[in-house]
C-alpha cells in the first residue's frame, strides 16, 4: 500500500519532532526537508559560495541521512570526502542564511527534484514548506501544523540552550518573524497551505496529542 505524509508550517510549529515519532510507529522513512535547505546554507556559510558558484557545488554534493544510537544524522559528500553536518546546520549562522539560499529557483529545483524521487520509490513522511503542494502533491495525507510565534521562539529557544548556544529569546523571537515573512512571501514555492492538508493548531497541546490526533486520522480512526 502506498503512504506518502506531507506536514508543512512554519519553524517550530513541531514538524520534526512529530514526523519523526510518526514515522517510527507506521515505519516510514522519515525525510526532514529543512535539513536539505540548510545543508545548501551550510555550503553557502562555510565555503563562501553564492549565485552561480553555490548551485553548481549543490548540484555536484550528495545530501543524504543516516541514522545512529543519537537519531537521524545529516550528511553531505562531494569530491569523494563525507561531512557529518547534523550539528552544523542548526548553528545561528546557517539559520540566518537559509531563507536566502532556499529562495534561489535553481537550489528549489535541484532539491525538490531529489525530494520528488524520494517519494516515488518509498512510503514516507516528509517534512516542510511546500511538501502537499509541491513536492507531493497527491500524498495520501496532508497536515498543516501551526502555532503562535511567540510559542514556536519558545521551542526554538529552549532547543538552543539545551544545546549549549548562547542566544537571547528576543533574537531567536525576531527569526522566527523573519523567517515567516520570508518563507510566506517567496516567489516560488511559497510557505502555503495546500487546500486539502488538515490544519493544526499545537500551541496548546503537547506532542503526544498531536502524534495520536495524526496516527487516528492515518488509520481511519
Ligand atoms: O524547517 P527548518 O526550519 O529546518 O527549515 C529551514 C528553512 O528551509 C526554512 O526557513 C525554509 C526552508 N525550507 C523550504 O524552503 N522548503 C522546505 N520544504 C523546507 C524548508
Amino acid at each position: 500500500m502506498r503512504l506518502r505524509i506531507a506536514v508543512d508550517g512554519p519553524a517550530g510549529s513541531g514538524k520534526s519532532t512529530i514526523s519523526k515519532i510518526i514515522a517510527e510507529k507506521l515505519n516510514l522513512i522519515y525525510i526532514d526537508t529543512g535539513a536539505m535547505y540548510r545543508a545548501c546554507a551550510y555550503i553557502s556559510v562555510k565555503y563562501n559560495k553564492t549565485g552561480k558558484d553555490l548551485i553548481e557545488c549543490v548540484e555536484n554534493t550528495e545530501i543524504y541521512f543516516k541514522k545512529d544510537v543519537t537519531g537521524q544524522r545529516v550528511f553531505i559528500k562531494f569530491d569523494g570526502e563525507t561531512f557529518d553536518i547534523t550539528e552544523e546546520i542548526r548553528s545561528v549562522a546557517v539559520t540566518k542564511k537559509v531563507s536566502e539560499t532556499s529562495k534561489i529557483k535553481e537550489i528549489r529545483d535541484i532539491i525538490t527534484r531529489r525530494q520528488k524521487s524520494i517519494a516515488a520509490d518509498n512510503n514516507v513522511i516528509m517534512d516542510g514548506r511546500d511538501i502537499g503542494t509541491v513536492v507531493i502533491p497527491d500524498a495520501e495525507y496532508k497536515f498543516f501544523l501551526e502555532a503562535t510565534p511567540y510559542e514556536r521562539a519558545r521551542r526554538r529557544y529552549e532547543e538552543m540552550v539545551a544545546r549549549g548556544e548562547n542566544i537571547e529569546f528576543e533574537e531567536v523571537l525576531k527569526d522566527v518573524k523573519k523567517r515567516d515573512f520570508e518563507d510566506m512571501n517567496r516567489e516560488i514555492a511559497p510557505l502555503k497551505r495546500a487546500e486539502d492538508a488538515l490544519l493544526i493548531d499545537t500551541t496548546n497541546k503537547t506532542i503526544e496529542d498531536v502524534v495520536s490526533f495524526i496516527l487516528n486520522r492515518v488509520k481511519g480512526l
